[in-house]
C-alpha cells in the first residue's frame, strides 16, 4: 500500500492526453493504494483565467474525475485552493528555490515565450514548481502518476523535498514519479509533433473528453497523417499515425503490434473510422455519469469530505515542516 498523489489544472475541458496519460492510470492505482487526486485551481491561476470559466472549469474537472471511475469511498477528491496547507507550504519551499532553477522550468520557459516574455508573465508562473512540490509533499507520497511532461517538475520536487530534510529536518518522503508507458504524451491532431493541450487555441487540435460522437469522428478524420498509406509504428517519420495507434491501442487495450496487423493492406480512412470509434467506447458511459453528477448535491458533499480529509493530513506535516524551520511559536 503507497501513498499516491496526482493533480489536474481546471483550465479547460480535459482532453483524451489528460485522459489517457493521468486520469486512465488513477482508476487503476486507487484499488490498492492510498489515493489523493486534487483539482488544482491555485495553478491555473498562474495564467490569466476568467472567473465564471474557471469555476465551472472546478466543477466540471471534478465530476469528470469521478465519472471516470474515481470513486470517493476509495480515494480524497479535492480542490486545492480549500485545502490552506498547499500555498503555505509552498511559500516554505519557495524560500529555497533558486530563481536559477525556476528558470530552467521548461514549462516556464515554453509559456514565457508564448506570452512576449518575462515581462508579461506573472511571477506566479515563475513559482509554480515549489507549490507543486508543496502538493505533493504534504501527504507523504510516495508515487505520483504523471504524463511525460510533467517529469522535470517531479525532479525539482525531490530535489527540493531532499533539499529541505538536509537543511532543516528529515520530514519529507522522497517521492517517485510513474509514468506510463503506452499514452504518455498523446499529441496534437493538427500538429503531431506537438502535445495535445486543452487549451489550445485550434479545437481540432484534441479531443474533449465532453465532444460528441459526431465530433470525435470529424476531428479524427481531420487528423494530420503522411500520404504513404500504411498503419504502422514510427513516431519519428509518421508521427500523425504513430499518435491514433497509440490512443487507439490506449483506449481499447489491443496491443499496437496487434493494430498493425490488423489494419495491414487497410488505408487510413478505415482505420480513422476503427479509432474514433474506440475513443467513443471509451468516453460515452463517462459522458453519461458526467451528466448525472455535474449539477448533483452528491458532488459538493464529495468535495466537502474530500477538503476535510486532505487538511486533516496536510496540516500534520505542515505543522512538522514549520518546526523545523522556526517559524511561528513553540505550543
Ligand atoms: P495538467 O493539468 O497539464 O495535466 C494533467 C495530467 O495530464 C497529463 N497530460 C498528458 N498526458 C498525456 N498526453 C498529453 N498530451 C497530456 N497532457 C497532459 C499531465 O502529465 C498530468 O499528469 N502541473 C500539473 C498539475 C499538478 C500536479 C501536481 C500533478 C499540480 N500539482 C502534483 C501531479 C502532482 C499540470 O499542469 O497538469
Amino acid at each position: 500500500m503507497h501513498t499516491i498523489f496526482s493533480g489536474i489544472q481546471p483550465s479547460g475541458t480535459l482532453t483524451i492526453g489528460n485522459y489517457l496519460g493521468a486520469i486512465q492510470h488513477f482508476i487503476e492505482l486507487q484499488k490498492e493504494n492510498d489515493c489523493y487526486f486534487c483539482i488544482v485551481d491555485e495553478h491555473a491561476i498562474t495564467v490569466p483565467q476568467d472567473r465564471l470559466k474557471l469555476r465551472n472549469n472546478i466543477r466540471s474537472l471534478a465530476a469528470l474525475y469521478l465519472a471516470s471511475g474515481i470513486n470517493p469511498e476509495k480515494s480524497t477528491l479535492f480542490i486545492q485552493s480549500e485545502v490552506p496547507a498547499h500555498t503555505q507550504l509552498g511559500w516554505m519551499l519557495q524560500s529555497i528555490s533558486y530563481i536559477g532553477e525556476l528558470e530552467r522550468m521548461t514549462q516556464f520557459k515554453d509559456k514565457a515565450a508564448k506570452s512576449a516574455g518575462k515581462e508579461a508573465v506573472s511571477s506566479a508562473l515563475l513559482t509554480y514548481p515549489p507549490l507543486m512540490a508543496s502538493d505533493i509533499l504534504l501527504y507523504k507520497t510516495d508515487v505520483v502518476p504523471v504524463g511525460e511532461d510533467q517529469k522535470q517538475h517531479l525532479e525539482l520536487t525531490r530535489n527540493l523535498a531532499e533539499r529541505f530534510n538536509n537543511k532543516f529536518n528529515d520530514i519529507f518522503t522522497i517521492p517517485e514519479v510513474r509514468i506510463p508507458e503506452v499514452g504518455a504524451r498523446i499529441m496534437s491532431l493538427q500538429d503531431p509533433t506537438k502535445k495535445m493541450s486543452k487549451s489550445d487555441e485550434n479545437e481540432k487540435a484534441f479531443i474533449s473528453m465532453l465532444d460528441e460522437p459526431k465530433k470525435i469522428e470529424k476531428k479524427i478524420k481531420s487528423a494530420v497523417t503522411d500520404s504513404d498509406g500504411i498503419v504502422t509504428f514510427d513516431a519519428e517519420n509518421k508521427p500523425g499515425i504513430s499518435n491514433l495507434l497509440t490512443i487507439h491501442s490506449s483506449c481499447s487495450g489491443e496491443s499496437i503490434e496487434n493494430l498493425e496487423t490488423a489494419f495491414a493492406g487497410k488505408g487510413y480512412g478505415e482505420f480513422k473510422q476503427a479509432t474514433a470509434k474506440a475513443v467513443i467506447d471509451i468516453l460515452k458511459p463517462i459522458q453519461e455519469r458526467y451528466n448525472e453528477l455535474i449539477n448533483s448535491e452528491k458532488l459538493d458533499e464529495i468535495l466537502d469530505k474530500g477538503a476535510d480529509n486532505a487538511s486533516f493530513e496536510a496540516n500534520k506535516v505542515l505543522k512538522k515542516a514549520k518546526k523545523a524551520m522556526g517559524l511561528g511559536r513553540v505550543k
